[in-house]
């Protein structure tokens, strides 16, 4: 089967209200028709969620939450179970996003999240990224780190496939003046693929899937995806611009 490329759409807390999602939703189900070989996960807030999905949608297109609660049922307020999301009919889960972990979210949460989204047949899209780049590779080391606890102790079968989305926290919601250049992202997502292959096996690593994401917009979207040996965007603001999303989508899609 032919390796599809996936661009998520991370709305994060975003649009205000029901009717401004549908409306963006709607311009996304437009947009999808002229894709082909690239499949769109749109990550709205869960009360959003239910509203879109009963919605109409083209086959490339995909529903996933931002965020699953690390318990599998019980006494938690305020959390949503991963299973609750799998009934209305989400496919993946955004799990251990920088801006989770800035609210307290550890490896091992995230580990336990991973488990959980695995045991409710979830697709995870593990986030992984430095908070601040130096010259003597220590956020090589820091982004290591991450993959090895969020990912050891989870059976192999379920690494099959990975998806790791590549987010330096120091490139989030910029512009693409400030996003990180295509060459250090390719460089980036050698490092995590052979660090997945030290870790995991070299089977891992190849079918594993990298995603780049922080201030990808149309400006710099064709140049990452020709030179960031990516396999798709995890896109945050740009994904509620029509016009912006549009162009991400095109760049992405005339990969292969
Ligand atoms: P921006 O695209 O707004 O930089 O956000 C990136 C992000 O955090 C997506 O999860």
């Amino acid at each position: 089967m032919k390796r599809r490329d996936i661009v998520v759409a991370n709305w994060k807390m975003s649009p205000e209200t029901l009717i401004e999602a549908k409306k963006v939703f709607n311009s996304v189900r437009g947009l999808a028709k002229g894709i082909r070989n690239t499949d769109i996960i749109i990550c709205p807030p869960f009360p959003f969620l239910y509203p879109l999905l009963k919605l109409n949608h083209p086959k490339n297109v995909f529903f996933g939450v931002q965020n699953i609660a690390s318990e599998i049922k019980g006494a938690f307020t305020g959390e949503v179970s991963a299973d609750m999301a799998k009934g209305i009919g989400t496919k993946f889960s955004i799990i251990g996003h920088s801006e989770r972990r800035a609210m307290g979210e550890s490896n091992e949460i995230i580990r336990k999240k991973l488990q959980v989204a695995f045991d409710t047949d979830l697709i995870p899209i593990l986030c992984v990224g430095e908070k601040e780049r130096d010259k003597d590779g220590n956020h090589l080391a820091f982004i290591k780190n991450q993959i090895k606890e969020c990912l050891t102790g989870l059976h192999k079968k379920y690494l099959v496939g990975i998806i790791v989305a590549y987010e330096p926290i120091w490139a989030i919601g910029k512009s693409y003046k400030e996003a990180m250049t295509p060459t250090d992202i390719h460089e980036t997502t050698l490092f995590i693929k052979k660090v997945i292959g030290e870790l995991f096996g070299g089977d891992i690593a190849v079918g594993s899937k990298i995603l780049y994401g922080g201030s990808v917009e149309a400006e710099n979207a064709g140049s990452i995806v020709e030179y960031g040996n990516i396999d798709g965007f995890l896109v945050g603001h740009a994904s509620l611009s029509a016009e912006q999303f549009s162009a991400i989508l095109k760049a992405a899609d005339l990969k292969r």
